[in-house]
C-alpha cells in the first residue's frame, strides 16, 4: 500500500537521519555517519523486540518492518532513513521504497562488489546472518559483480547474539566465535581467502576478536564508510547542502535519541547508548 507523505512543512533543516537495525549493530554505521555528518541530528531505532532478524520467515519480517516504518516515519519525520541492517535491507528495501515513495532509504547490503574488485586470490567470503545468506538479493549481487571470484557464503547463526553479549561487556567464548568464522577460511590450489565481507552490522564490534583468532590474516571489509558517503550524497541531492552536508549550526537542537521497540533495553545497553551520546526515548505500548 502506498502511504501519504507526512506534513514536512518545516523541514528539512531540523529533520534527523533515522538509523535502523534489529539491535545494536547499526551503531557501527551510526559511528561512521557521525564522522561525516557531525552537525546532523540522529534518531537510532532498534527493533530489539524482533531480534535476531536472521531466523525470521521472510514474509513475516517484511510485514513487521513495513508496519513499524509507518509509525516511525510519522513520528520522527526523518530527512532520510539508513537501514543499517543487511538482513533487513536484502529483504525489504524495495518494499519500503514502494510503500513510502516520499522517503529516501539507504540500504546496507553485502559489500560483494568492492570485495571482488580488491581480492588478489579470487577467494572471497561473506560472513552474514542465515537470513542474508538465503536472500535472492545476495545471490544476485554475486552473479552481477563477482562471477569471476569464488564467493563463499557463510551464515553464522550465533554471531550477532555474541556481538551483543560482547558489547554488553559479557565474556564471550572465543572458541565459539572461531567455530562461526572458520568456514570463511578457504584454501584452494595454493590460494587462500584474502577478504571476508562483514555482511552484518553487528560484526564490526567483534573485529578485534576476529583478527586475533583468525587462521590467517585477511581484510575484514566493513561497509560503514561507503554507507555514510551514500547517505551524504543523497542528502545533498535532496537538500542541496555543501561538502559535509552540515545542517545544524545552532546548539539549541534536541539530543540524538534511541528508541528500542521492546521499550526496555537493559542497563548495559543504556550505558552503551549513553556512551554513543544517545538519549533513551521511552515509547508507550
Ligand atoms: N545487524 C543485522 C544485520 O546487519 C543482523 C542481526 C540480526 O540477526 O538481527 O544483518
Amino acid at each position: 500500500m502506498i502511504k501519504e507523505q507526512p506534513d514536512h512543512d518545516n523541514l528539512p533543516d531540523k529533520a534527523p537521519v533515522l538509523v535502523f537495525d534489529s539491535g545494536i549493530g547499526g551503531l557501527t554505521v551510526l559511528r561512521e555517519l557521525r564522522v561525516w555528518l557531525p552537525d546532523r541530528r540522529f534518531v537510532y531505532v532498534a527493533d530489539d523486540a524482533g531480534f535476531p532478524y536472521g531466523d525470521w520467515e521472510e514474509e513475516a519480517l517484511c510485514d513487521r518492518i513495513i508496519k513499524l516504518f509507518d509509525r516511525l516515519l510519522a513520528e520522527h519525520k526523518p530527512a532520510i532513513v539508513v537501514i543499517a541492517c543487511n538482513t533487513a535491507s536484502t529483504l525489504v528495501l524495495d518494499d519500503l521504497r514502494a510503500a513510502f515513495p516520499f522517503m529516501k532509504f539507504v540500504g546496507t547490503v553485502p559489500a560483494i562488489k568492492p570485495a571482488a574488485e580488491r581480492t588478489r586470490s579470487g577467494l572471497v567470503s561473506v560472513l552474514a546472518t542465515p537470513g542474508t545468506v538465503r536472500r535472492a538479493y545476495t545471490h544476485d549481487l554475486i552473479q552481477s559483480f563477482a562471477s569471476k571470484c569464488h564467493v563463499k557464503l557463510v551464515g553464522a547463526n550465533l554471531l550477532a547474539t555474541l556481538a551483543e553479549a560482547h558489547i554488553r561487556g559479557e565474556r564471550i567464548d572465543e572458541a565459539q566465535v572461531l567455530e562461526q568464522i572458520t568456514p570463511c577460511f578457504v584454501e584452494e590450489d595454493g590460494r587462500r581467502t584474502d577478504i571476508v565481507v562483514l555482511a552484518c552490522t553487528h560484526y564490526p564490534f567483534l573485529a578485534n576478536v576476529f583478527r586475533k583468532i583468525a587462521p590467517w590474516p585477511v581484510d575484514w571489509l566493513d561497509p560503514a564508510e561507503a554507507i555514510a558517503r551514500r547517505t551524504i550524497s543523497l542528502l545533498q541531492e535532496s537538500e542541496g547542502q555543501g561538502e559535509n552536508g552540515k545542517m545544524r549550526e545552532n546548539s539549541d537542537h534536541p539530543h540524538d535519541v534511541a528508541e528500542f521497540t521492546s521499550g526496555k533495553p537493559d542497563f548495559a545497553i543504556r550505558r552503551l547508548l549513553q556512551g554513543f551520546g544517545l538519549q533513551f526515548d521511552h515509547i508507550d505500548g
